[in-house]
């Protein structure tokens, strides 16, 4: 048995139950109090345009209608910015995106709300609008200046490699398509400040946003996120107007408010991962050893600023990849364009940077006709080499776990096969690829990497735990339930894990970054031994042992030398009450050793490094540019995994979900800036269909126990398993190539949509 498989793994998740009866609550399915009002929004059809007037009357006279709400009846700011505060929650003289809110109708349904929102006529001067990162470059369009990172003299290393590439890669954008759209509920408390139920990743923020635009001290929001049908990074930011509007309409009329964005609306109206377009150049031996980096990334920002610099600088950080490079110049802007605004998405960034950094090593493979793999183990980094920004890689097992990965996947005896199938099939091609992946794991953002814990035992032996972190789905919950029963020694049972909310744990990160438990995890862990440090003396006292004795385990304590002197937990907590000792504890937790000077892209941003390969088998059509995954092999490291069956739940989810990034999910706007793949017919996710045929997901074992982890050793397993999909699109590729004469370069659209393979088809067999 491999060591993942030990503590709490048949631990069912928190809410598996819940999910398939349908019982779990989520933000938008509490019972409705009594006159629970809904929201509805009147939206802009213009990109980008002056305010002229704005006429409610037709819709106020509607029956059923309370309010129409505009950015006149916000009382404190009207700004909802997370970074920069550039972010109107309702518009007031100009629209930015075509779906912007310019007003919100309150009524008793959402029926009469979306019928009156229909009748409130607004008068628009349409102004020029800027649709897309090369319309921005034109016009000059960026927010903020540039951002660089730069090791050694890239351009000098350039001009004297031996080997000189170039090209550019556009890369796509995606929708989150979390299942539960955008949805707040809010009530006055009736003594001047409001409580807000959001689907949010980030209650803190929400809570401050909501008091930033209401005129409140935070102390008067409470901010609650019960839990999440996803997130994705699509709540990380953008659930915060919707909950600052719910609240406003509740706070101006008393009454209960609700906001469920309907799912065009919501694909619409909020944003999505960054669309970049990368420029670079690369020199190296004719070995494939790198030599130098020159890396121009735009990342389409949309109309505010949103997370884009965090985003941009992630992206940054990542175009290293798994590989060492001596000179790396990369050079960052966030384009200001008429869209909606980009935000955090899986990876936040981090994918964008890392597929330019395998393009690049792709390039460089097949213009040297050597194999990707081999110029992959010739560039990973070594002991003692630092990144770009200046951190050294430690417990690197990159090398270790690709030779792994290339021996189970059995690379060499299959790329044999394939080419031989290949040979002997003239319409339908084979390709077979691996990738690693390195991925920096803590906030970039220092100060996020903080977390706090609240822990209530009872004296029926029960226990409350609160913690800052929330569920979407990716298992933290119940992540955290098996933390506080493996510290306390008890059954999990006896565990209930709260709703987040801000009064119980407050000033809280995101859970975002993939350190959810990395965070939470050594916060819950300190709450239950504070605990315990007040319950070992009554323990010993009963016992009749020393304290430093005493041991928690089986629900009891008991005296380690002699584990027949025991008491149970429950009479444990009655005794500890009877003795007037504190049965409610606090855990805070802060990230040791980051350190990130933004001055000079320099520091220490990651507590330690995920590592990870897959292989990827297609078969593509060379008539229609379809194709199929026949094999998946994945070695992803997990650290010691605190839930293998979660952890492999989401390194398969991330997976697909990287795959739908990558091959089929395909955002199209008007050249009006409309949307147009509002809606699942004409949005592509992934669905079962796209699973691979044969999908092998395994933990790597590291053969020492990693000096850098979280709790117990695990590490955060959210995000880098999208960016193995990366695998896919280089099998693709290979596929590609086999359908032209050995040709010495391909490029290949990212998303690599049918359309796009068979472009590419079409321009290699033409070469
Ligand atoms: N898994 C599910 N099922 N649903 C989600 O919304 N979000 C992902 C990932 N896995 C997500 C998910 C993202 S973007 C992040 S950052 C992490 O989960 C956040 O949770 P963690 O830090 O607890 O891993
Ligand atoms: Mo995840 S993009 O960090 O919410």
């Amino acid at each position: 048995m491999n060591r993942n498989q030990t503590a709490a793994s048949p631990l069912p998740h928190e809410s598996a139950a819940g999910h398939v009866t349908g019982r779990a609550l989520y933000a938008d399915e509490q019972l409705p109090p009594q006159g629970l009002l809904s929201l509805w929004p009147v939206v802009s059809p213009h990109a980008h345009a002056r305010i002229l007037r704005i006429d409610a009357r037709d819709a106020a006279a509607l029956p059923g209608v309370e309010a129409v709400l505009t950015s006149a009846d916000i009382p404190g700011e009207n700004d909802s910015g997370a970074i920069l505060h550039d972010e109107p929650v309702i518009a007031a003289d100009t629209v930015s995106f075509h779906g912007q809110s310019v007003a919100w109708v309150l009524a008793k349904d959402d029926a009469t709300a979306r019928a009156a929102a229909a009748r409130v006529r607004v008068e628009y001067e349409p102004l020029p609008a800027i649709l897309g990162i090369e319309a921005a470059l034109a016009a000059n369009a960026f927010h903020l200046p540039p951002a660089q990172i730069a090791r050694g003299d890239a351009p000098a290393a350039l001009a004297e490699a031996p080997v000189l590439l170039e090209g550019a890669l556009r890369i796509g954008g995606q929708e989150h398509f979390y299942l539960e759209t955008q949805a707040s509920w809010a009530c006055a408390d009736g003594e001047g400040g409001v409580q807000v139920t959001s689907s949010t990743q980030h209650p803190s923020e929400t809570q401050a946003i909501v008091a930033r635009v209401l005129g409140l001290p935070a102390s008067r929001v409470v901010c609650r996120s019960p839990r999440m049908g996803g997130g994705f990074g699509g709540k990380e930011t953008q659930a915060n107007p919707y909950a600052a509007v719910a609240a406003l309409a509740a706070w101006r009329t008393g009454r209960p408010v609700r906001i469920k964005l309907e799912r065009g609306l919501d694909m619409r109206m909020t944003g999505k991962r960054h669309p970049f377009l990368a420029r670079w150049r690369v020199g190296c031996e004719r070995d494939g050893t790198l030599r130098a980096m020159d890396v121009e990334l735009f990342a389409d920002g949309g109309w505010s600023c949103d997370l884009s610099p965090a985003v941009l600088s992630r992206a940054m950080v990542h175009v290293d990849n798994a590989c060492f490079c001596p000179n790396v110049r990369v050079v960052g802007r966030i384009c200001r364009t008429h869209l909606p605004s980009n935000t955090a998405f899986r990876g936040f960034g981090g994918p964008q940077g890392v597929l330019v950094a395998e393009e690049i090593l792709e390039q460089i493979a097949r213009h040297l006709g050597l194999p990707a793999h081999e110029v992959h183990a010739r560039n990973f980094y070594r002991e003692g080499q630092t990144t770009h920004y200046g951190q050294p890689v430690r417990d690197n097992h990159m090398a270790r776990l690709w030779r792994q990965a290339l021996e189970e996947s059995d690379l060499l005896a299959r790329r044999a096969r394939i080419a031989e199938f290949n040979a002997g099939s003239r319409h339908r091609k084979r390709g077979l690829a691996i990738t690693p992946i390195k991925f920096g794991i803590s906030f970039n953002k220092t100060e996020y990497n903080q977390a706090g814990a609240l822990l209530h035992a009872y004296t029926d032996g029960s226990l409350q735990l609160h913690h800052g972190g929330t569920e979407m789905g990716q298992g933290l919950h119940t992540k955290m339930l098996a933390v506080a029963a493996r510290t306390l020694g008890v059954h999990v049972s006896r565990l209930r894990i709260m709703p987040t909310a801000t009064d119980k744990v407050p000033n809280t990160s995101a859970t975002a970054a993939s350190t959810g438990a990395d965070l939470n995890g050594p916060a819950v862990k300190a709450a239950c031994e504070t605990l315990l440090a007040r319950l070992r003396p009554v323990a010993a006292a009963l016992l009749e042992a020393a304290p430093d004795e005493i041991e928690f385990a089986d629900d009891r304590a008991l005296v380690r030398t002699d584990p027949a002197r025991a008491t149970g937990f429950t009479a444990l907590l009655q005794a500890a009450y009877a003795r007037r000792v504190s049965l409610s504890a606090t855990g805070f937790y802060a990230t040791p050793g980051l350190s990130w000077d933004p001055a000079t892209s320099q520091g220490h941003p990651f507590h330690y490094f995920a590592f990870g390969a897959a292989a990827c088998e297609v078969e593509v059509d060379g008539d229609t540019g379809v194709h199929r995954l026949l094999r998946v092999d994945v070695l992803h490291d997990v650290g010691d995994s605190l839930h293998p069956a979660i952890d492999r739940g989401q390194i398969e989810g991330g997976f697909v979900q990287g795959l739908g990034w990558l091959t089929c999910e395909e955002l199209r706007f008007s050249d009006q800036g409309r949307l147009l793949t509002d809606a699942p017919s004409t949005y592509k996710i992934p669905t079962l269909g796209e699973v691979p045929v044969d999908f092998r997901v395994q933990l790597y074992a590291p053969p020492t126990p990693p000096r850098t982890a979280s709790v117990f050793g695990s590490k955060a397993v959210g995000e880098p398993p999208l960016m193995l999909a990366i695998a896919a699109r280089e099998a693709i590729r290979e596929a590609v190539a086999a359908f032209g004469r050995d040709p010495r370069r391909v490029e290949l659209a990212a998303p690599a949509t049918p359309e796009a393979i068979f472009r590419a088809i079409e321009s290699v067999r033409g070469g």
